[in-house]
């Protein structure tokens, strides 16, 4: 099969990448570097499988020329980072809204039928403690982010009925690894190589969410294209256990070897306005299906941290 990644060359992009390749496909990175750079598909640029194209989503006349040929899409572009919006509310309307809408319409026109989405639990919402199950509602994202999640799901399931497309939508927790380009525990890290004694933790530290190591969501996205047939096959994926941020910062200062580190809260009680504090996705659809992510939260932390901790040292 020949694949086309979009964002491949971020954090879970360019594992699929790999992983891909490992199992005998051809793939094409399609990346306009917004937030990735090719440090981490350096090692595959002389792979004669593998073709790095420089390129934006947005660029529907790019698309078209580069997608021609592929059998299926990968779609991870985004702008990944939440808080973002917060300087810049049109970040996530044209990185992933309007660019997810480029990207089907290039497949449209080019007969490419297949696509797989990275969605997220911003989809449901502030639902607090309730398990969000797949047909959840009403969903009422908080965030631009999850907003433009929506809308490209919305995007995606419209393509596929009326034109015949198949699409596999993961709306995952908090996904992480060692070539992670933000989130909690990178930024940790990075805060306590700077000042050892003293670690800013935003809100109350109470927030908690599943945390689900990269190469178990690779493996979950693969399952789920290989088992489900539906038109349009959307699932949560996620451990079914959770992290909070406070036991992430005692995690990463064990794995720093650190001792008497001052915790210090910024207040109230989520890291940012558009976080949703409390993510809990019922993972019933897809445990079902015959798939389970094998780490508990703690463990992908722990793993993670000690991987970002490898990776900068
Ligand atoms: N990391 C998580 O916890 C998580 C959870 C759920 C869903 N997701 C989704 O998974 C996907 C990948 O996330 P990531 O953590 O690997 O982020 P990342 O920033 O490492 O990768 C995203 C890549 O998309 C590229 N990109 C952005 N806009 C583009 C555009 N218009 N055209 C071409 N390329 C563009 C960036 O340069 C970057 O390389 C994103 O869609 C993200 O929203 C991530």
């Amino acid at each position: 099969m020949k694949y086309f990644i979009t964002g491949g060359a971020g954090f879970i992009g360019s594992e699929m990448a790999k992983r891909l390749l490992k199992k005998g496909h051809k793939v094409t990175v399609y990346d306009n570097l917004l937030c990735g750079d090719t440090s981490r598909i350096d090692e595959l640029m002389n792979n004669p499988d593998f073709a790095f194209v420089k390129g934006d989503i947005r660029n529907k006349q790019e698309v078209i020329k580069a997608i021609k040929g592929h059998d299926f899409v990968m779609h991870f572009a985004a702008n990944p980072d939440i808080a973002k919006a917060i300087k810049h509310p049109d970040i996530d309307l044209k990185h992933s809204v309007i660019a997810t809408f480029h990207l089907l319409d290039a497949m449209r026109l080019t007969g490419v039928k297949k696509i797989a989405f990275t969605s997220g639990s911003g989809v449901y919402g502030d639902a607090g403690d309730t398990y969000t199950a797949e047909d959840y509602g009403p969903l009422l994202p908080i965030s631009m982010y999850g907003a433009s999640k929506l809308g490209a799901e919305g995007l995606i399931s419209a393509f596929c009925n009326q034109y015949d497309m198949q699409a596999w939508v993961g709306r995952f927790g908090n996904i992480i690894g060692g070539n992670q380009t933000h989130g909690v525990i990178l930024d940790f890290v990075n805060k306590l190589k700077n000042n050892p004694e003293k670690l800013e933790i935003l809100g109350d530290g109470k927030q908690s969410k599943p945390y689900i190591h990269v190469d178990e969501i690779i493996d979950s996205i693969l399952f789920i294209i290989e088992n489900s047939k539906e038109n349009v096959n959307v699932f949560n994926v996620a451990c079914d256990s959770f992290t909070s941020v406070n036991k992430i910062a005692e995690i990463v200062i064990q794995e720093m070897n650190l001792e008497n580190v001052k915790l210090e809260y910024t207040g109230g009680n989520r890291g940012w306005k558009g976080d949703v504090p409390v993510v809990r996705l019922d993972i019933k659809k897809l445990n079902e299906l015959g798939f389970k992510i094998k780490l508990s939260s703690d463990q992908a932390v722990r793993k993670t941290a000690r991987e970002i901790v490898t990776k900068l040292s």
